[in-house]
């Protein structure tokens, strides 16, 4: 099978996205191996989110070739295109959960998209998954208005893993929690990488992330991935803005 063995997970080839005369991907490559937390950074607007969505689907590419499971995904019909995206899930920068579903809801619902199950069963499925993440059952039914901003990060990851996926997309999942609150959830994604054998691609601004739950580290400048390696190789980088990143005042301030 194609997606065995040493194949990435996802490979991108020469992908550029423009909006209007902006190019914000100009050609861009990137793999992401099997089984590796990738840790995807890069100046704010540089195009982060765009790329994660562009994988997805959900933002249309100029031209270039995307692969997910050894699959080019303009080559996939609807089926399978169907069948590829039950195989991952997704945790979104802005509006991580719906305000007017509880969490038991929220946690359902890709389910619901994709697959046809008891309530029953949908509500054994949406506790095993608050548990999954470290919070309790009866978080179930309340809504996001009644949750902290750490208990919406997991319940919103709780929903990315609803459909026991292979791969995770995490958008800048640790932005606005303290540093207490963002090194709990980097440990558990760490956790929950290792035990349910995922790959996980994660944008992320957080330098302690970096270098407590990835493996390794790409970085996106001028609408490319300028550099990719380990966190080691990062900072061995002459790149200027690889310098200014990982040696700066904030670098300083995590390695130490
Ligand atoms: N749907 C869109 N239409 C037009 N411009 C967009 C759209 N989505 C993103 N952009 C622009 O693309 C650039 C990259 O955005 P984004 O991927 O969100 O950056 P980041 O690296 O911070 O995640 C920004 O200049 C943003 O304004
Ligand atoms: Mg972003």
């Amino acid at each position: 099978m194609a997606e065995q063995g040493s194949d990435p997970i996802i490979r991108v080839r020469d992908v550029s996205v423009q909006f209007g005369a902006t190019k914000v991907l100009d050609n861009l490559d990137l793999d992401v191996r099997r089984g590796e937390i990738l840790g995807f950074v890069g100046p704010s607007g540089a195009g982060k989110s765009v790329l994660t969505r562009t994988i997805i689907g959900l933002v249309p590419k100029l031209s270039g070739r995307i692969e997910v499971f050894g699959i080019d995904l303009d080559a996939a019909g609807k089926a399978e295109r169907r069948g590829i995206e039950r195989r991952w899930g997704v945790l979104f920068q802005q509006g991580a959960l719906f305000s007017s579903l509880t969490v038991r809801q929220n946690i359902q619902f890709p389910v619901r998209e994709y697959l046809k199950l008891s309530q029953r069963l949908l509500d054994e499925i949406a506790i095993a998954k608050l548990v999954m993440v470290g919070l309790k059952p009866e978080v179930a039914d309340r809504y996001p208005s009644e949750l902290s901003g750490g208990m919406i990060k997991r319940v919103a990851l709780a929903r990315a893993l609803a459909l026991d996926p292979e791969l995770v997309f995490l958008d800048e999942p640790t932005s606005g929690l303290d540093p207490i609150g963002a090194g709990e959830f980097d440990e558990l994604v760490r956790t929950l990488q290792r035990t349910l054998g995922l790959t996980v691609f994660m944008v992320t601004h957080d330098l302690d992330s970096l270098h407590t739950a990835c493996d390794r580290i790409a970085v996106l400048g001028d609408g490319k991935v300028i550099a990719a390696g380990s966190m080691a190789e990062m900072q061995a980088s002459q790149h200027p803005w690889l310098r200014s990143y990982f040696h700066g005042k904030r670098a300083r301030a995590v390695v130490g």
